[in-house]
């Protein structure tokens, strides 16, 4: 990052906290006691990442055959977080009225709200008490509610059935060192000849975040304290990082994937390179139409000492502060966040629902048998850090994370590095 990005962030950060110190609740437009209105009716936008499920069209299809003189088009960004957040920001930036509705990554709701790039959304208009609260959590700032949640995600331990039964592996691991006994074992079968055992996300960009973060939760150790201050230089922390260092120094881990982003190792998985991998729900139904068909299912992520942490992922959809037509947009929001189409989007996309009900829903847990662990690895994740100047927050740790797996150096440098640059980022 330049000097002159970081000067940036830091000022408009610093003014973003500086309004919400001075009593503004956020939002624009017309509400100035932090109440825009929402209004006008027509056509609006609906941006997000690509959308690899294909089940995003089809839903807008429908809103648009209901309302053809308020018709939703597709926005699409790429599939990589670091580069939606980017484009968001410049379309912001240049108060333009291309983008509508955002959808936004959960890390991002604090950033936004408190540059007023995003309207806060009238509370009432939505079930939020329906939804699990860790979701409904990472979709408000200082108290408000800024997005409504679309879809949550949780970290899961994809794996190969049929090559552990026939390896003599009765459970999936819930250690480390028990996925990596797993694979020496699994890997003596013909079958499994040229297979690597896991893998996660390890390119530089916002999965590494999630991957690094949830290796130093699960042993222990923290990115951030409660309090939100940086704790990274520590013993655990270190535990953490250097099972991923470990692992991709002896194989465990293969080397390309540090050019791993969610679609790449699904495709990995899916051609039988991986015995394990780490993902999203979104892999579930995709894998099911693939090669392994039946040959795979999902365990909570394994940890240092026992089962470990998933980074809390996920989407929230909320309405851009220069955009027009937003009485349309609050009503597209209730519609695409409604119980029945998150629940359309799980039977035919498995995305995690934000609703609480649908992880206990008998016909779903007989075509998803993974819900209830999804449901707890939801509940019991550890949410990324809070704060306005996430952009910085994030590129530190995928630049110290990055350049000690890829050996350039060792992990307590890069720890200690890692510390010192989250503290000048959150130094506001
Ligand atoms: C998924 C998650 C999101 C995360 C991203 C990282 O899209 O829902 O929260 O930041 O992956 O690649």
């Amino acid at each position: 990052m330049t000097t002159r990005t970081i000067t940036r962030a830091t000022a408009l950060a610093a003014a973003g906290l500086l309004l919400a110190a001075c009593g503004s609740s956020g939002g624009s437009g017309s509400g100035q006691a932090g109440a825009p209105s929402f209004e006008g009716r027509g056509p609006i936008t609906f941006v997000a990442g690509k959308d690899s499920t294909g089940t995003v069209q089809p839903m807008l299809d429908r809103w648009n055959k209901a309302h053809p003189k308020e018709k939703v088009s597709f926005i699409q960004l790429p599939t990589d977080a670091d580069a939606q957040r980017r484009q968001m920001i410049q379309n912001a930036e240049t108060k333009s009225d291309a983008y509508t509705v955002l959808s936004l990554d959960v890390v991002w709701t604090s950033e936004f709200a408190a540059h007023q790039w995003i309207d806060k959304l009238p509370e009432d208009r939505f079930p939020m008490g329906k939804m699990l609260k860790p979701v409904v959590e990472t979709s408000r700032y200082r108290g408000g509610l800024y997005a409504v949640p679309s879809s949550s995600d949780g970290g899961m331990l994809y794996y190969r059935t049929d090559l552990l039964k026939k390896a003599g592996v009765a459970e999936p691991p819930s250690t480390w060192a028990e996925m990596t006994a797993a694979c020496a074992k699994v890997r003596k079968l013909p079958e499994a000849k040229g297979m690597s055992c896991y893998a996660g996300q390890f390119q530089k960009y916002e999965g590494l975040t999630v991957n690094f973060a949830e290796a130093v939760n699960s042993a222990g150790g923290t990115v951030t304290d409660a309090s939100g201050k940086p704790d990274v230089d520590t013993p655990e922390a270190r535990k953490g990082l250097d099972f991923l260092t470990g692992a991709l120094k002896d194989g465990t881990i293969p080397k390309k994937a540090v050019t791993f982003q969610e679609e790449d190792g699904r495709q990995a998985f899916q051609s039988g390179e991986l015995i394990f991998h780490r993902n999203w729900p979104y892999v579930y139904a995709l894998a099911q139409k693939s090669g392994i068909k039946g040959k795979f299912a999902v365990a909570p992520l394994p940890g240092l000492d026992g089962p470990g942490s998933s980074s809390l992922g996920g989407h929230n959809m909320a309405v851009s502060a220069y955009a027009e037509n937003k009485a349309t947009a609050l009503d597209f929001i209730k519609f695409m966040t409604s119980e029945e189409n998150t629940r359309t989007f799980l039977e035919s996309a498995s995305l995690a629902p934000p609703y609480a009900s649908l992880y206990d829903d008998p016909a779903l847990i007989e075509q998803y048998p993974y819900l209830p662990v999804l449901k707890e690895s939801i509940l019991r994740a550890v949410p990324r850090p809070r704060v306005v100047p996430y952009g910085d927050v994030t590129s530190a740790v995928q630049q110290e994370a990055y350049a000690a797996l890829t050996g350039e150096k060792g992990s307590e440098q890069a720890l200690k590095d890692l510390q010192k640059a989250l503290r000048k980022a959150v130094a506001q």
